[in-house]
């Protein structure tokens, strides 16, 4: 039997992680800006999430939607703390693209219509209606599609009256890590209110004090009608979730939809122990702190391969004049694990709890990996 491998593989078994680190097979020790793609932002194994875990797993581990369980009460009153004030509704999914397919359905029911806008550059996920408002054609090529019509980022907006809904990141992640303009996401809402769409807001990469806020989009000024968050909420378990106002809420009847694993009782206790971190542990503040040493040093790096560096908080991009496969390749040989977005970017989504000497060990290493490609490609 073989795994097959949709994702690229690195060569690596990964034996254990802790905090920002992790070990292979062989004992050798990495610095982790991959994260799984941004899941681990709490670190790996972090202590609030694992406590919260095996709390649980002494007490139930299974249930659906249809039973109340003591944690879906906490986590419900955890959430208020830090979700917009009218999102009063949420529904838990296992994964990001399942939270963009709730969504989707969400806005075609509040609206009786079909037709959906998203972004040159986004992404939203791989099943179906998630991919028909994922941007690369080489996801795309050959599966049915969803009505969508491709706006460019960061630039104005006209909409007419068939749009069910906006859907936009706050930060593009997988397109090559590209901050919105507040007034471009400002301008959104505007376009959305004229013709009765709802805007969808996607912070399954951005969310949850990546940015160095606790959604990025608050930092913009905007309200979304639903709000997706995933990846790190449940700081490594796989668990998402929807949050929508009372508006939408009313416009949905409870069968049409559902998931069995939605929400369990273990996806909850891990959501539990995430929001405590993110509410006691200074999260949003060091990732803040984090992301600006590290661009700094990014930024001062002097580089002929380097065309960019941009970003938020921890979720930083370095778009290079070259494809970074071999960059990364590197990068990994010399202990720091990265991963790539859109064709030339290099993207690092590193845990809240770096500290300086790791961005220190990190910055060094990235000079000289660049310096070395730039001699092996004649630049020097
Ligand atoms: C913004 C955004 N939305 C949705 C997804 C899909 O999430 P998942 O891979 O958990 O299905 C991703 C994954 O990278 C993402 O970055």
């Amino acid at each position: 039997m073989r795994l097959f491998r949709f994702f690229g593989y690195r060569g690596v078994t990964l034996e254990r992680g802790e905090g920002q680190y992790v070990w292979d097979s062989q004992g050798r020790r990495y610095l982790d800006f991959h994260t799984g793609h941004g899941a681990a932002f709490l670190g790996h194994r972090p202590p609030r999430v694992v406590k919260r875990l095996k709390e649980q797993m002494d007490r139930v581990m299974v249930t659906t939607p249809s039973f109340d369980t003591p944690v879906l009460h906490e986590v419900l009153s955890m959430l208020r703390k830090v979700l917009p004030n009218d999102l009063n509704n949420v529904f838990f999914q296992n994964s990001g693209t399942e939270a963009v397919e709730l969504s989707l359905k969400l806005a075609i029911k509040a609206t009786k219509r079909r037709k959906f806008v998203a972004f040159k550059g986004s992404f939203h996920g791989r099943t179906l209606g998630a991919l028909s408002v994922t941007w690369n054609p080489k996801y795309k090529e050959g599966f049915p599609s969803l009505d969508v019509e491709f706006a460019n980022f960061n630039e104005p907006l006209e909409l007419d009256e068939s749009v069910a809904a906006v859907i936009v990141e706050p930060v593009q992640g997988e397109g090559g890590v590209i901050p919105s303009r507040p007034d471009f996401m400002k301008s959104l809402r505007e376009a959305c209110d004229e013709v009765g769409a709802l805007l969808i807001v996607d912070e399954v990469q951005s969310g949850f004090g990546r940015t160095g806020e606790v959604w990025a989009h608050q930092a913009r000024g905007v309200k979304p009608d639903i709000l997706l968050a995933g990846k790190s909420i449940g700081g490594g378990f796989p668990v998402s979730l929807v949050a929508f106002t009372d508006e939408v809420a009313s416009m949905i009847k409870p069968y049409e939809h559902g998931s069995t694993h939605g929400g369990n009782p273990l996806a909850l206790a891990a959501v539990a122990g995430g929001l405590e971190t993110l509410l006691h542990d200074g999260v949003v503040e060091r990732a803040r702190e984090m992301g600006a040493l590290l661009m700094r040093g990014l930024s001062s790096l002097e580089s002929k391969l380097v065309r960019e560096v941009r970003g938020e908080g921890l979720m930083i991009g370095v778009k290079l004049r070259v494809n970074p496969t071999p960059v990364i390749k590197a990068l990994q040989q010399g202990g720091l694990l990265s991963l790539k977005a859109g064709s030339t970017t290099l993207r690092f989504l590193p845990p809240y709890l770096i500290n300086e000497k790791d961005v220190q060990d990190a910055l060094s290493l990235i000079e000289g990996v660049l310096k070395a490609e730039e001699s092996r490609r004649g630049l020097s």
